[in-house]
């Protein structure tokens, strides 16, 4: 009798697992993804899956439905470790009424959201569903709101990650749109408001699929994704690497690794990096992986506004998050994607009690109609608010270039930078010798050699760290070798650092 029951459930199990039936799943492999199950594996340690609601049906009678009523409702939910540390996942069932949320599949999302919350541990969505489940109408329209409105209340306390591995359209990009982090899988992931068809029959473009909402669309043109991989197994095995970075909420610190790297290490190679001429770029990248741990950088929105660099590595085990000019692009200009971009990360960071590191070779904010049309305003005081507000540990370190109300923004001992380091070879003055001796110096204007003397004058006084130093806007001029050093014991001395902004019932960034 007790086996009968056993095995029974044993069955119903089995039933459950097969979600929408062998043939769609053949289906999904057919389209080189893997099914919501396969997915979680990937994703959690071996074997530290717990499900819930895996027999939960729908309660659907109309059109037809009460026939169909597999168990799970088209979503794996449940939690796990990723190299043991908890998360909460769900995963939707794209053979199941083609992943389509109904009420139902909203409860299970819902359920291990506020469990997520409740004991404070991250949340990975993935994502791969037709949308609301047509059948049930407003039910299901209520239903993403119901995640939607636990997408907010999580913000900022717990980390929010999502996969999207298949269709993810109409309203339905929203939930994901509020998350921190969005990864895409080229040639199988696709996220719009509306579709192509509804595309062409309001505005009249022809687009596909892939060029309105595909993955490459939203890592180089929207923004809206963070990270575009070549399959499931490599976004998920990436998406686990990212995880080891974060803290598992807002109350505790990042985790803290093992490493295998001297922290007094010198790269003699630094202090060749900056070019002889001022104007030649370098890639601010090597500076990156030669400061961190083992060389380990995890950017964030790679293809997207190169000008800016942006991604987390390790100084002596612990995680912090790197925001860095790069001259290789736009001269390391900001301007307003850059700035966009930069300031969503220094709030990452800051939510989850990330040291920012901020190195820094910038000439200027990007002159022109088409910034200023945009709103470069707005949106360069977004990062100049993001770093102002933050009271995580911030360390500074100017290379090169540091202009204008850019040098302001980066991170600047004006706006409670904790250590800010300067290399020798270190600019830091209102704007370039040549363009400032063109106007303090107008009337020399038609003489070149007096433009030049005037000029050298300029670039004698300014062009260098140490009128900053003489006010202490800059705490130290560093060797560009030992910069690893420097900076991994200004972190270390920073470990107990305790500042709070005053109260508020919350800001009001220049959205
Ligand atoms: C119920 C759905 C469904 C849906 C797909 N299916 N979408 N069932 N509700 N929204 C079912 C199909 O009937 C089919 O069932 C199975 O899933 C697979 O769908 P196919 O069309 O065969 O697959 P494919 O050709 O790959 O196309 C996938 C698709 C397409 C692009 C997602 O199915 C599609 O366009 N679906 C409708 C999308 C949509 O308009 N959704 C509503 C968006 S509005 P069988 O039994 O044949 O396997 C929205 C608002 C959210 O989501 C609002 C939040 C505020």
């Amino acid at each position: 009798m007790m086996k009968d029951i056993l095995q029974q459930l044993e069955e119903r199990r089995e039933t459950a697992r097969l979600g929408g039936g062998q043939n769609r799943i053949d289906s999904q492999h057919g389209r080189g993804k893997l099914t919501a199950r396969e997915r979680i594996e990937l994703l959690l340690d071996e074997d530290s899956f717990e499900e819930f609601d895996m027999f939960k049906t729908h309660r659907c009678t109309d059109f037809g439905m009460e026939a169909q009523k597999p168990y799970g409702d088209g979503v794996v939910t449940g939690w796990g470790t990723i190299n043991g540390r908890m998360v909460y996942v769900f995963s939707q069932d794209f053979t199941v009424f083609g992943g389509s949320l109904s009420e139902t599949h909203a409860e299970k999302i819902c359920k291990i959201m506020d469990m997520a919350i409740q004991n404070g541990a991250p949340v990975i969505g993935i994502n791969d569903s037709g949308g609301a489940r047509i059948q049930e109408g407003v039910a299901s329209l209520a239903g993403y709101a119901d995640v939607f409105q636990r997408n907010i209340e999580a913000s900022g306390v717990i980390p929010q990650i999502s996969v999207i591995m298949g269709p993810c359209a109409g309203g339905a990009v929203y939930s994901p749109a509020m998350t921190d982090f969005i990864f895409m899988v080229k040639d199988t992931s696709y996220m719009f408001v509306t579709g192509p068809d509804v595309v062409k029959t309001v505005t009249n473009e022809q687009v596909t699929a892939e060029e309105l909402g595909g993955a490459s669309t939203h890592t180089k043109k929207s923004s809206v994704a963070d990270g575009a991989f070549d399959n499931d197994v490599e976004a998920l095995a990436e998406v686990r690497r990212l995880v080891d970075f974060l803290p598992l909420n807002n109350r505790e610190k990042p985790p803290v690794r093992p490493f295998f790297d001297e922290p007094g290490r010198i790269e003699d190679s630094l202090d060749t990096l900056i070019p002889e001429n001022p104007n030649t770029p370098y890639d601010m990248k090597e500076l990156i992986t030669k400061v961190a741990d083992e060389g380990d950088f995890y950017e964030i929105q790679e293809d997207f506004a190169k000008n800016i660099i942006t991604g987390f590595i390790r100084l002596e085990g612990q995680t912090v998050g790197v925001v860095a000019n790069q001259p290789m692009v736009l001269a390391g200009c900001l301007d307003i994607d850059s700035s966009r971009k930069a300031a969503r990360f220094v709030r990452f960071c800051d939510c989850f009690e990330i040291p920012i590191l901020t190195l820094v070779d910038v000439p200027g904010f990007l002159p022109g109609t088409s910034q200023e049309y945009g709103g470069v305003i707005k949106h360069g005081a977004k990062l100049l608010f993001a770093y102002g507000e933050a009271t995580v540990p911030k360390v500074t370190v100017i290379t090169r270039k540091a202009y204008g109300g850019a040098y302001d923004v980066m991170a600047s001992k004006h706006l409670r930078g904790d250590f800010n380091y300067a290399w020798p070879t270190a600019e830091i003055a209102v704007m370039g010798a040549k363009g400032a001796t063109e106007i303090i110096h107008r009337a020399d204007l038609g003489d070149a050699e007096k433009i030049a003397a005037h000029a050298k004058d300029y670039e004698d006084r300014f062009a260098n760290p140490f009128v900053a130093a003489e006010r202490g806007f800059i705490d130290e001029v560093i060797q560009p070798k030992s910069t690893r050093h420097r900076v991994s014991r200004a972190f270390a001395s920073l470990r107990n650092k305790k500042l709070t902004n005053p109260w508020k019932k919350h800001d009001n960034i220049p959205l």
